[in-house]
Protein backbone atom coordinates (compact mmCIF):
# COMPACT_ATOMS: atom_id res chain seq x y z
CA UNK A 1 0.00 0.00 0.00
CA UNK A 2 2.51 2.28 0.73
CA UNK A 3 4.25 1.46 -2.46
CA UNK A 4 1.36 2.30 -4.27
CA UNK A 5 1.43 5.89 -2.23
CA UNK A 6 4.89 6.31 -3.24
CA UNK A 7 4.48 5.34 -6.72
CA UNK A 8 1.63 7.98 -6.89
CA UNK A 9 3.06 10.89 -5.43
CA UNK A 10 6.01 9.81 -7.57
CA UNK A 11 4.09 10.05 -11.02
CA UNK A 12 2.21 13.35 -9.88
CA UNK A 13 5.55 15.00 -8.76
CA UNK A 14 7.13 14.16 -12.70
CA UNK A 15 3.59 15.21 -14.41
CA UNK A 16 3.60 18.49 -12.20
CA UNK A 17 7.13 19.29 -13.05
CA UNK A 18 7.00 18.64 -16.83
CA UNK A 19 4.14 20.65 -16.89
CA UNK A 20 5.53 23.46 -15.39
CA UNK A 21 8.71 23.23 -17.47
CA UNK A 22 6.34 23.20 -20.75
CA UNK A 23 5.05 26.36 -19.58
CA UNK A 24 8.21 27.58 -18.96
CA UNK A 25 9.26 27.46 -21.87
CA UNK A 26 6.46 28.52 -23.43
CA UNK A 27 7.12 31.85 -21.42
CA UNK A 28 10.56 31.91 -22.55
CA UNK A 29 9.55 32.13 -26.13
CA UNK A 30 6.77 34.16 -25.94
CA UNK A 31 9.20 36.90 -24.39
CA UNK A 32 11.44 35.95 -26.88
CA UNK A 33 9.12 36.96 -28.99
CA UNK A 34 7.94 39.93 -27.32
CA UNK A 35 11.12 41.34 -26.73
CA UNK A 36 12.54 40.69 -30.60
CA UNK A 37 11.69 44.35 -31.79
CA UNK A 38 13.55 46.09 -29.05
CA UNK A 39 16.65 43.98 -29.10
CA UNK A 40 18.08 46.80 -31.92
CA UNK A 41 20.31 49.69 -31.45
CA UNK A 42 19.25 52.41 -28.61
CA UNK A 43 16.28 54.26 -28.94
CA UNK A 44 16.62 58.10 -27.82
CA UNK A 45 14.63 59.37 -25.81
CA UNK A 46 12.59 62.33 -27.13
CA UNK A 47 9.20 62.37 -24.42
CA UNK A 48 8.12 65.43 -22.93
CA UNK A 49 5.88 64.65 -19.96
CA UNK A 50 5.94 67.75 -18.03
CA UNK A 51 6.44 67.30 -14.21
CA UNK A 52 5.86 63.61 -13.54
CA UNK A 53 5.60 61.45 -10.13
CA UNK A 54 5.90 57.78 -10.20
CA UNK A 55 4.14 55.84 -7.31
CA UNK A 56 4.63 52.62 -7.11
CA UNK A 57 4.18 49.22 -4.61
CA UNK A 58 7.03 46.93 -4.77
CA UNK A 59 7.44 43.89 -2.37
CA UNK A 60 10.05 42.20 -4.15
CA UNK A 61 12.18 44.59 -6.26
CA UNK A 62 10.53 44.50 -9.98
CA UNK A 63 8.41 46.70 -10.11
CA UNK A 64 10.68 49.45 -7.97
CA UNK A 65 13.17 48.41 -10.96
CA UNK A 66 11.01 49.57 -13.87
CA UNK A 67 10.25 52.41 -11.69
CA UNK A 68 13.57 53.43 -11.37
CA UNK A 69 14.52 53.09 -15.20
CA UNK A 70 11.31 55.34 -16.01
CA UNK A 71 12.85 58.18 -13.80
CA UNK A 72 15.84 57.68 -15.32
CA UNK A 73 14.41 59.04 -18.52
CA UNK A 74 11.43 61.07 -17.29
CA UNK A 75 13.45 62.94 -14.01
CA UNK A 76 10.13 62.55 -12.29
CA UNK A 77 9.75 62.34 -8.51
CA UNK A 78 9.51 58.56 -6.85
CA UNK A 79 6.85 57.88 -4.34
CA UNK A 80 6.86 54.11 -2.71
CA UNK A 81 3.24 53.13 -1.69
CA UNK A 82 4.23 51.38 1.97
CA UNK A 83 1.95 49.68 4.12
CA UNK A 84 1.56 50.14 8.00
CA UNK A 85 2.09 46.76 8.21
CA UNK A 86 4.91 45.29 5.73
CA UNK A 87 4.07 42.23 4.53
CA UNK A 88 6.03 39.06 5.40
CA UNK A 89 6.96 36.13 3.73
CA UNK A 90 4.90 33.25 5.21
CA UNK A 91 4.12 29.74 3.24
CA UNK A 92 0.46 31.08 3.15
CA UNK A 93 1.16 34.94 1.76
CA UNK A 94 -0.63 33.77 -1.76
CA UNK A 95 -4.02 32.68 -0.17
CA UNK A 96 -3.78 35.75 2.27
CA UNK A 97 -3.65 38.14 -0.68
CA UNK A 98 -5.90 36.18 -2.95
CA UNK A 99 -8.42 36.79 0.30
CA UNK A 100 -7.43 40.16 0.66
CA UNK A 101 -8.36 40.85 -3.11
CA UNK A 102 -11.74 38.88 -2.99
CA UNK A 103 -12.99 40.73 -0.01
CA UNK A 104 -11.89 44.09 -1.00
CA UNK A 105 -10.24 43.72 2.64
CA UNK A 106 -7.01 45.94 1.42
CA UNK A 107 -4.09 46.36 3.75
CA UNK A 108 -3.91 50.09 5.24
CA UNK A 109 -1.38 52.57 3.84
CA UNK A 110 1.40 54.85 5.52
CA UNK A 111 0.09 58.30 5.34
CA UNK A 112 0.81 60.92 3.49
CA UNK A 113 -0.17 60.01 0.09
CA UNK A 114 1.51 62.16 -2.44
CA UNK A 115 0.23 65.52 -2.99
CA UNK A 116 -0.61 65.12 -6.63
CA UNK A 117 -0.99 68.99 -7.07
CA UNK A 118 2.62 70.12 -9.44
CA UNK A 119 2.52 67.62 -11.37
CA UNK A 120 1.18 66.65 -14.94
CA UNK A 121 2.34 63.10 -15.17
CA UNK A 122 1.86 60.37 -12.69
CA UNK A 123 2.91 57.07 -13.44
CA UNK A 124 1.33 54.16 -11.57
CA UNK A 125 3.47 50.83 -10.96
CA UNK A 126 1.80 47.50 -9.63
CA UNK A 127 3.18 44.09 -9.37
CA UNK A 128 0.52 41.91 -10.57
CA UNK A 129 -1.44 39.27 -8.10
CA UNK A 130 -3.87 36.86 -8.80
CA UNK A 131 -4.13 38.70 -12.71
CA UNK A 132 -5.01 42.25 -11.24
CA UNK A 133 -3.34 44.76 -9.80
CA UNK A 134 -1.92 44.35 -5.93
CA UNK A 135 -4.00 45.16 -3.29
CA UNK A 136 -1.75 47.81 -1.97
CA UNK A 137 -2.14 50.02 -5.30
CA UNK A 138 -5.93 48.80 -4.97
CA UNK A 139 -6.15 50.60 -1.62
CA UNK A 140 -4.19 53.23 -3.02
CA UNK A 141 -6.90 54.43 -5.77
CA UNK A 142 -9.37 53.82 -3.34
CA UNK A 143 -7.98 56.71 -1.66
CA UNK A 144 -6.57 59.05 -4.35
CA UNK A 145 -8.59 61.28 -6.53
CA UNK A 146 -6.86 62.05 -9.23
CA UNK A 147 -7.98 65.24 -10.27
CA UNK A 148 -8.43 65.31 -13.83
CA UNK A 149 -4.84 64.21 -14.19
CA UNK A 150 -2.82 62.27 -16.75
CA UNK A 151 -2.24 58.99 -14.85
CA UNK A 152 0.13 55.89 -16.57
CA UNK A 153 -0.36 52.37 -15.16
CA UNK A 154 2.29 50.16 -15.53
CA UNK A 155 2.54 46.80 -14.13
CA UNK A 156 5.47 43.88 -13.73
CA UNK A 157 4.46 40.18 -13.89
CA UNK A 158 5.53 36.84 -14.10
CA UNK A 159 4.20 36.40 -17.50
CA UNK A 160 0.40 37.21 -17.02
CA UNK A 161 -0.77 40.86 -16.19
CA UNK A 162 -4.83 39.38 -16.63
CA UNK A 163 -7.02 41.92 -16.37
CA UNK A 164 -4.80 44.76 -14.60
CA UNK A 165 -5.45 47.35 -16.89
CA UNK A 166 -9.39 47.23 -16.69
CA UNK A 167 -9.00 46.79 -13.38
CA UNK A 168 -6.69 49.75 -12.77
CA UNK A 169 -9.23 52.02 -15.28
CA UNK A 170 -11.92 50.91 -13.29
CA UNK A 171 -11.07 52.23 -10.14
CA UNK A 172 -8.56 55.13 -11.17
CA UNK A 173 -11.10 58.08 -9.74
CA UNK A 174 -11.33 60.71 -12.52
CA UNK A 175 -7.58 59.86 -14.30
CA UNK A 176 -7.26 61.04 -17.86
CA UNK A 177 -5.58 57.34 -18.68
CA UNK A 178 -2.96 57.15 -21.16
CA UNK A 179 -1.07 54.00 -22.54
CA UNK A 180 -0.12 51.73 -20.02
CA UNK A 181 2.38 49.38 -20.56
CA UNK A 182 3.10 45.54 -18.39
CA UNK A 183 7.12 44.04 -18.22
CA UNK A 184 7.28 40.49 -17.94
CA UNK A 185 10.20 39.75 -15.35
CA UNK A 186 13.14 38.88 -17.76
CA UNK A 187 16.62 37.90 -17.31
CA UNK A 188 19.69 40.32 -17.60
CA UNK A 189 20.21 39.70 -21.19
CA UNK A 190 16.93 41.54 -22.27
CA UNK A 191 18.26 44.78 -20.32
CA UNK A 192 18.77 46.40 -23.21
CA UNK A 193 15.51 45.59 -25.21
CA UNK A 194 13.65 46.46 -21.57
CA UNK A 195 15.64 50.04 -21.94
CA UNK A 196 14.18 50.20 -25.44
CA UNK A 197 10.87 49.38 -24.51
CA UNK A 198 10.44 51.80 -22.07
CA UNK A 199 11.78 54.45 -24.61
CA UNK A 200 9.19 53.64 -27.37
CA UNK A 201 6.52 53.32 -24.70
CA UNK A 202 7.39 56.60 -22.96
CA UNK A 203 7.96 58.65 -27.08
CA UNK A 204 4.34 57.12 -27.06
CA UNK A 205 2.58 59.23 -24.68
CA UNK A 206 3.28 62.60 -25.36
C1 LIG B 1 0.49 36.87 -4.49
C2 LIG B 1 1.15 36.90 -5.84
C3 LIG B 1 0.39 36.66 -6.96
C4 LIG B 1 0.97 36.71 -8.24
N1 LIG B 1 0.17 36.53 -9.33
C5 LIG B 1 0.70 36.62 -10.58
C6 LIG B 1 -0.14 36.52 -11.74
O1 LIG B 1 -1.36 36.38 -11.66
N2 LIG B 1 0.44 36.60 -12.97
C7 LIG B 1 1.80 36.76 -13.11
O2 LIG B 1 2.28 36.80 -14.24
N3 LIG B 1 2.63 36.92 -12.02
C8 LIG B 1 2.10 36.86 -10.77
N4 LIG B 1 2.89 37.04 -9.66
C9 LIG B 1 4.31 37.40 -9.86
C10 LIG B 1 4.52 38.92 -9.69
O3 LIG B 1 3.53 39.65 -10.39
C11 LIG B 1 5.86 39.39 -10.24
O4 LIG B 1 6.90 38.65 -9.68
C12 LIG B 1 6.05 40.88 -10.00
O5 LIG B 1 7.04 41.37 -10.89
C13 LIG B 1 6.48 41.19 -8.57
O6 LIG B 1 6.70 42.57 -8.43
P1 LIG B 1 7.55 43.17 -7.22
O7 LIG B 1 8.91 42.49 -7.29
O8 LIG B 1 7.67 44.63 -7.54
O9 LIG B 1 6.83 42.88 -5.96
C14 LIG B 1 2.36 36.99 -8.39
C15 LIG B 1 3.12 37.22 -7.23
C16 LIG B 1 2.53 37.18 -5.98
C17 LIG B 1 3.36 37.46 -4.75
Amino acid sequence: MLKMILLVLLAAGLLGGAVGGIHLLRVAQRNKKEMAPFQAAPIRYTANLGKTLIIYYSWSGHTQDIAQRIQKYTQADLYRIELEKPLSFTPWVYLTLKRQLSTGNYPALQKPLPDISAYDTLFVGSPIWWYTAATPVLQFLREMDFKNKKVVPFSTQGSNYGTFFEDFAARAQNARLLKGESFNNLGPQYDNAVENKIIAWLNSLS
